[in-house]
């Protein structure tokens, strides 16, 4: 069977090395992909918001199966083009990605379905959110704790956490008034900020049965102690003992299933990866927001673990038969994922520089080098993104694979490369 994978970072490199291991896959095909996957699987030169393409080249190559990696393409409608094209393919409908789409979707399901999340409000006018901020902290020296969220999808910036008051009025003025994040902002939510570690429980759905992988944690801050400007995650690890057992069965139970209940009454069932970020607060888990898709980077180091055939895996879930796939086979060791950023990444930064070491960081044992903003220029491989490369080990503990991961972002360099020293150590913080 032929397989398409559709996108280009660092979590489609992790999917295309994964399934290319699978005895039923003949080959893989990235669109449009990156150095790494160029390496572990053929580059299609397709961009991943072109559906019309992306079905073509499908029906074109024999392709048996895709798997759509970023949830741009997933709110666009990519899944339901190829269901209509009655071309196999995985992850949620149009509709069903609203989870991740809207926010404003997302809190209305989590109520519906009793899940624990932080209380919010909806606004879609400027002024009626400014009059709330007003009339809840009368005074500028009021001890504020909201955080303001664009409904919409805006790659991770339309989220601003706020405590003065005047850090929410201005993050309503740039959200609803400047409209910062374009029809993003048409609409947006007043939430109380919670306290606490978070972490990413992601799980494998048919829209009935719920298959829950291992916790994971990311580090989304760019700088060392969770400090600096939000990224699309600097690093992440896997599993996470913030997450017991214990913890994992109750979100379970109180949160995943609830969902997948939630989604299906109200005729938006879901299939595919249902990704719960969540707050880990005294008084129990919570739901920050869905994802509906794999995390990037947690898919590296959650992939790295994985034994069993994804393929097996999707397979069951698009046929509706999770309910009898047998359990998951995970290397025990644990898997930590730290990633490389480009000079001025989450601002801008400038590309193209020559990337050194990737063949003396492989040799590397229990080491996979993911790329993720990489591009091939003359034959060599250079940066072309922010986040750049996912350097990922497994190790006896966390600590070891901390270290093995480390061992292998030192042989890298090119001019400008940076990234977090600290990735998992907040795992040592709670006793294992
Ligand atoms: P979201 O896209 O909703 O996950 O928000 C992005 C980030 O904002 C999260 O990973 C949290 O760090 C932070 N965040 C979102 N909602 C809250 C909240 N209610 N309380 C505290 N932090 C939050
Ligand atoms: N790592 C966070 C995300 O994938 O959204």
């Amino acid at each position: 069977m032929n397989v398409l994978i559709v996108g280009n970072g660092g979590r489609e490199h992790a999917l295309a090395w994964k399934i290319a291991q699978s005895s039923r896959v003949d080959q893989v095909f990235v669109a449009p992909g990156n150095a790494g996957t160029a390496e572990d699987a053929e580059n299609v030169d397709i961009p991943a918001s072109d559906i019309a393409g992306m079905v073509k080249f499908a029906k074109q190559n024999q392709v048996g199966l895709t798997v759509v990696g970023p949830e741009a393409p997933l709110c666009a409608g990519m899944v339901d083009a190829f269901e209509d094209a009655k071309l196999r393919v995985f992850g949620p409908s149009r509709v069903a990605a609203q989870l991740e789409g809207s926010k404003v979707f997302c809190k209305q399901i989590l109520r519906n379905a009793d899940v624990p999340t932080a209380d919010f409000h909806v606004f879609d006018r400027a002024e009626i959110a400014t009059r709330f901020i007003m009339e809840r902290y009368p005074s500028e020296t009021d001890r504020v704790r909201v955080v303001v969220k664009a409904d919409g999808l805006a790659a991770g910036k339309g989220v601003i956490v706020c405590s003065q008051r005047h850090e929410a009025l201005d993050a309503i003025e740039r959200i609803a008034r400047v409209r910062e994040f374009g029809e993003a902002g048409n609409q947006l939510i007043i939430e109380d900020r919670l306290d606490g570690q978070e972490a990413s429980v992601l799980a494998i759905t048919d829209g009935r049965t719920i298959v829950t992988l291992p916790p994971a944690q990311d580090h989304k801050p760019a700088l060392d102690g969770d400090t600096g400007p939000n990224t699309g995650g600097m690093g992440a690890y896997c599993p996470t003992p913030i997450v017991n057992q214990e913890n994992l069965a109750w979100i379970e139970e109180h949160v995943l299933v609830p969902t997948v209940h939630a989604m299906k009454r109200g005729r938006t069932p879901f299939r595919g990866v249902l990704y719960a970020g969540l707050m880990m607060t005294h008084q129990g888990p919570q739901v920050l927001e869905y994802n509906v898709r794999f995390g990037d980077p947690e898919c590296q180091p959650l992939l790295m673990r994985l034994k069993s055939d994804l393929v097996d895996l999707i397979d069951a879930t698009l046929d509706g038969r999770l309910d009898q796939l047998e359990g998951l086979q995970w290397d025990p060791r644990p898997a930590v994922c730290v990633v490389m950023a480009s000079e001025g990444y989450p601002g801008s930064y400038e590309r193209g520089k020559v990337i050194r070491g990737l063949e003396d960081a492989a040799r590397l044992p229990d080491v996979k080098v993911f790329h993720a903003g990489t591009a091939t220029l003359n034959g060599k491989v250079v940066n072309n993104g922010g986040r750049v490369l996912g350097v990922t080990a497994l190790g006896a503990s966390i600590s070891e694979a901390k270290r093995q991961a480390y061992a292998a972002v030192k042989c890298i360099r090119w001019d400008g490369a940076w990234c977090r020293k600290d990735i998992s150590d907040k795992a040592l913080l709670t006793p294992q």
